[in-house]
């Protein structure tokens, strides 16, 4: 099973970054994370759409290689930051690498709250029709006062999340196999 996380921040030291490696690194038995940069994409170009540079294509590649995507959002002005959105519309247009593919959600902020509009927003965002993502029911990871959660090394240790991101994993794994491929 190979899982992409596309990771809505390109701070150097994004807690949501974090998170994605502390995923990738605890369930590394259960499945393979290919964490992606959104960086590396240039801004969403309708002129361009149908020969994108080679970051676009690699970008979209790495969708289309994985069984599902992992979203890993953090919360900008109460909704999804500028550069999520900007991959989300490389994703919508012309080959739709996102049809079809199962999504889970998780977030962290330094608020109480953990990204609950962004993902509101972001769950909204997986019913449109150049995304359609199949998205995991319930299961919904708002990791707030992160900065409370998250050591020097990386390593998520309020136990409780821990917790229930063990629940969401088996819970997600689960549902991904009895969907249809
Ligand atoms: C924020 N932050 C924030 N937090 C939140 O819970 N709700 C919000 O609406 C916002 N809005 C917001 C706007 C902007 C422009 C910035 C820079 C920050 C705080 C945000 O959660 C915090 O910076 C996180 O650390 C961002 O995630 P990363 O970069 O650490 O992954």
């Amino acid at each position: 099973m190979k899982v992409a996380a596309i990771v809505g921040s390109i701070r150097k030291d994004s807690y949501n970054k974090k998170l994605a490696r502390y995923i990738q690194k605890r369930y590394s038995d259960r499945f393979e994370l290919d964490i992606l940069d959104v960086r590396s994409l240039p801004f969403y170009d309708q002129d361009i759409e149908n020969e994108p540079s080679e970051a676009v294509q690699e970008f979209k590649r790495r969708i289309a290689d994985a069984d599902a995507v992992l979203w890993v959002v953090p919360e900008y002005n109460g909704t999804i930051p500028g550069v999520l959105g900007n991959a989300i519309d490389w994703l919508s247009r012309v080959d739709k690498v996102m049809n079809g593919k199962p999504s889970w959600i998780v977030g962290a902020s330094m608020g109480q709250l953990g990204t609950v509009k962004a993902q509101l927003h972001l769950r909204d965002i997986l019913f449109s029709m150049g995304i359609s993502s199949p998205l995991l029911p319930g299961n919904e990871v708002y990791v707030g006062a992160v900065h409370e959660k998250i050591d020097a090394e990386g390593n998520l240790i309020h136990e409780p999340t821990v917790k229930f991101l063990d629940s969401v994993v088996d819970n997600f794994l689960a549902w991904v196999s009895k969907l249809p491929r």
